[in-house]
């Protein structure tokens, strides 16, 4: 019976927390990798540095100086040399350390054994990264961050700079105008493409920014953040009026720059500029965002009147693409396809556009068309993701490289109050006025009164 008693006092609090941390690691990652996950990682990783680099053949020869100093102090066994470690810092999501490579190692001979230290350590994934010529970072991550995403608290924003979606490495993936002014997102139909852009649209809403839409799916995407819009197109019709307008706006802006440019001879080199953020704060026009939701939409033509028109929208969206940048308009196209099928000028647009995100597509030649220029392994991984998981994207960066990204969830009706409360915001623009779109006042919330007369039957 005592035997009993013993068995229950000690095997029942041993089997609640191992229940509890089951149920952790299941429904909160990111708590149990504070409390239990990164402790033990961390010992693995103290414990095993030395034997796991070796194991992975990231060690070097010692030095004849060390040789000769460990022969003379001891009496172990001289042993290779593993990368000089620096210290252990956690995070929310995993650790992260840095190493020193040996002479004739590079970074990618400990990115090709990512996969061999996770397993060794325990973790969920091990990416690296250079931080400078001989020292690279090894991020390990914990578990899967991008199964339920929650951006990091410290986000580095700031003007023209949106964190779009959380990297399977745990960081941020910002969307930068500056640095990358035109994208294309592509996806299948309930990827996650418009989700993206509704990060987008609420992110540069409380920026100094024009917000220009045109959404072919009569707007039910971008009408909602009507109040923050400086112009809407809802169908291709709207959008072949507005399309000029933006082109002259450009137009425009180019003989600013060529105004100030002109000014004097003697005008300071420093003080000539070839784009509107070399001109002086007060004169620098407000930088558009042009959004294009199904981009699709635009190119495909019911008769030959049509096509007269698309081809004159095609044309000035590659203008736009192609000198936009400079005068500080920026172009975000969404698809579900955006191949050489959709007839003149489609891939010459699309060769514009630099920045890709591919979400869950149909088929290869669809992630082809987004990522195939940047690397085959990425056009493998859009290939791969499931539909469970709508908002996953392959995301190429402006150094050739390629991850994998995924947008946290940002409701329809949230994103909108964003924009209701920045409407203040939208810059005066005379020549996207006819194009502002109608922002219905809300109804006060009053109750709604009584019948004045109480209803009777007719006959009883
Ligand atoms: N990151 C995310 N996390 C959770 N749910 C998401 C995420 N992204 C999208 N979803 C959900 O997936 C569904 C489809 O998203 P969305 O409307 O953005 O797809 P889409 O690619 O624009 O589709 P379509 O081509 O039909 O317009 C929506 O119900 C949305 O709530
Ligand atoms: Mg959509």
């Amino acid at each position: 019976m005592s035997d009993l008693a013993t068995l229950l006092e000690v095997g029942g609090p041993v089997a609640a927390i191992g229940g509890g941390a089951a149920y952790a690691r299941a429904n909160h990652p990111g708590l149990y990798w504070s409390a239990v996950g990164g402790p033990i990682s961390t010992v693995r990783l103290l414990s095993s540095y030395a034997s796991v680099m070796e194991a992975c053949g990231l060690t070097v020869a010692p030095s004849r100086l060390r040789v000769l100093a460990v022969k003379a102090t001891t009496r172990r066994e001289v042993r290779p040399v593993p990368p000089r470690r620096g210290i252990i810092r956690p995070t929310s999501t995993g650790l992260r350390l840095r190493l020193r490579l040996a002479p004739g190692q590079e970074p990618a001979d400990v990115a090709a054994s990512a996969e061999r230290l996770r397993h060794a350590w325990g973790v969920h994934a091990v990416y690296v990264s250079t931080v400078k010529p001989g020292v690279v970072e090894l991020r390990l991550v914990g578990f899967d961050v991008l199964r339920k995403v929650r951006m990091p608290r410290k986000t580095e924003g700031g003007f023209l700079k949106v964190p779009v979606a959380l990297r399977e490495d745990a960081m941020p993936f910002v969307r930068d105008y500056r640095a990358v002014p035109h994208q294309l997102t592509l996806g299948a139909t309930l990827s996650g493409k418009s989700m993206y852009l509704r990060h987008l649209v609420s992110g540069l809403a409380p920026q100094d920014v024009a917000l220009v839409g045109v959404d072919c799916k009569r707007g039910v995407e971008l009408a909602p953040f009507a109040s923050r819009l400086s112009a809407l197109a809802t169908d291709p019709d709207e959008a072949a009026e507005l399309l000029p307008v933006l082109v002259k706006e450009m137009e425009d802006r180019y003989d600013l720059i060529k105004a100030r440019q002109g000014i004097a001879p003697s005008t300071p080199n420093e003080e000539i500029t070839s784009d509107i953020w070399g001109l002086p704060g007060s004169e620098r026009p407000v930088p558009v965002v042009l959004f294009v939701d199904e981009v699709a939409e635009l190119f495909l033509t019911a008769t030959r009147k049509d096509e007269e028109r698309r081809d004159e929208m095609v044309t000035q969206l590659i203008r736009l693409a192609q000198l936009g940048r400079a005068a500080g308009i920026y172009l975000e196209v969404c698809g579900q396809r955006f191949g050489a099928e959709l007839g003149k000028g489609a891939t010459m647009l699309r060769a514009q556009l630099t920045g890709r995100v591919c979400h869950r597509v149909n088929d290869e030649a669809s992630a082809k068309m987004a990522l195939g220029d940047i690397a085959p392994e990425a056009v493998l991984a859009a290939c791969a993701i499931p539909a469970e998981r709508p908002g996953l994207a392959v995301a190429g960066d402006t150094s050739g490289g390629w991850s994998r990204i995924r947008t946290p969830y940002l409701s329809l009706s949230d994103a909108a109050d964003v924009c209701r409360e920045t409407a203040h915001l939208v810059p005066d623009l005379p020549a996207l006025k006819p194009f502002r779109p109608y922002v219905p006042v809300p109804l006060p919330s009053v109750e709604r009164p009584g019948p004045a007369v109480q209803p009777r039957p007719l006959a009883d």
